[in-house]
């Protein structure tokens, strides 16, 4: 049993609680957040640090896992590897790209296992997109097209989320990072920027609430990227498409896949409970992402993905903010 600390219990942290409650191989052990009113309901047993410095002084706590505004990510991430602890941390690694290239320097540097929480990567549909494509049955990839426009109402998202200070961009920063990293980790091949268009007509804070790029993979593959917070209600359309010279592939991260064989039959499959809410499904990716972590630090080995993984993903986000049409001030 890995004994974990979580910091920050806002959305994702008590995502992560409920999730850990369900695997063998971890127990929250403690917590710190800064509200308290987002601690009510915190099962006995659990203690309260009040600050992240002072969970680090627990010996009990063997990892952490770090649920907080990007602002934060560079210093805690930095604190809990001085401190010898395995960290797990939260999309994206860092706010910008000089602190996450930090922070990889200093993962290289710890004998403790390092991962960052990249979700859509164990989400079944995706995993299952992977494995298609690797193994060739989709044959010769055409083209890949990307697309997540999640509307938002007023008060839904965090606050911070719409501070370019504290969130280091918009939709892309914190839709985009899963984007494009499951499109490099699906055809298994880096990504190339060659345009971006952003859009700030929502009003969102000083973030952009659009994001149109326009891509390629190693092999000169054309690709595709649309990510926006429209305002308003409703279901979050989100389709990954991958175009083959067998068929097409849909990836609906949080419902299944479809595959169109070239003259063939369509298959459809569901990879949830239908009665499951988004949260739901939201914490079967993160389940496997939480059980990497054990297990990595259990068999002593590197988890996935590691920050050097992610940092190829920093990379180029920070491409889209320089290269923009409509450049945003520095973060
Ligand atoms: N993987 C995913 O699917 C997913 C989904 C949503 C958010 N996230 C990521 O999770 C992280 C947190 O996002 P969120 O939506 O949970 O935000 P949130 O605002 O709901 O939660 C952050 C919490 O941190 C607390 N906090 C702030 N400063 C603190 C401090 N110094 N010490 C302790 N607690 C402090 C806040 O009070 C808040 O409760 C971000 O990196 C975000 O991108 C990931």
């Amino acid at each position: 049993m890995i004994g974990l600390g979580l910091v920050g219990m806002g959305y994702t942290g008590w995502q992560h609680l409920r999730v850990v409650q369900t695997l063998p191989a971890l127990e929250v052990r403690a917590v710190v957040e800064t509200d308290p009113a987002r601690l009510q309901g915190l099962p006995p047993g659990i203690a309260v640090k009040p600050t992240w410095q002072d969970l680090l002084d627990d010996p009990r706590i063997e990892a952490v896992s770090i649920c907080l505004p990007h602002d934060l990510h560079l210093e805690v991430v930095t604190g809990a590897l001085a401190a010898g602890r395995h960290v797990l941390v939260e999309k994206p690694l860092a706010l910008d790209l000089p602190a996450a290239e930090r922070l990889t320097a200093a993962a290289a540097a710890a004998p403790t296992v390092t991962m960052v929480e990249m979700t859509h990567r164990f989400y079944p549909p995706v995993v299952k997109a992977r494995q298609w494509v690797n193994a060739g049955h989709l044959g010769q990839l055409v083209a890949v097209s990307e697309r997540i426009v999640q509307p938002v109402a007023d008060g839904e998202l965090p606050d911070w989320m719409m501070q370019r200070h504290r969130s280091g961009g918009g939709v892309t920063m914190t839709n985009g990072v899963h984007m494009l990293d499951r499109m490099a980790w699906v055809s298994g091949q880096p990504l190339r920027l060659h345009a971006a268009v952003l859009g700030r007509g929502q009003h969102w804070g000083d973030i952009e609430d659009t994001a149109s790029l326009l891509l390629t993979l190693a092999d000169g593959t054309p690709a595709s990227l649309l990510a926006a917070w429209p305002r308003g209600r409703g279901a979050t359309d989100d389709e990954l498409t991958l175009y083959g010279t067998a068929g097409i592939l849909r990836v609906w991260a949080w419902r299944g896949w479809a595959f169109e064989p070239t003259g063939g039959t369509p298959q459809v499959h569901d990879e949830y409970p239908a009665d499951a809410d988004h949260a739901a499904r939201a914490r079967v990716g993160m389940a496997g992402a939480l059980a990497e972590f054990a297990a990595a630090i259990a068999e002593g080995r590197p988890a996935r993905p590691g920050f050097a993984e992610i940092l190829a993903v920093q990379r180029l986000i920070d491409q889209v903010y320089r290269q923009s049409s409509d450049p945003l001030p520095a973060a």
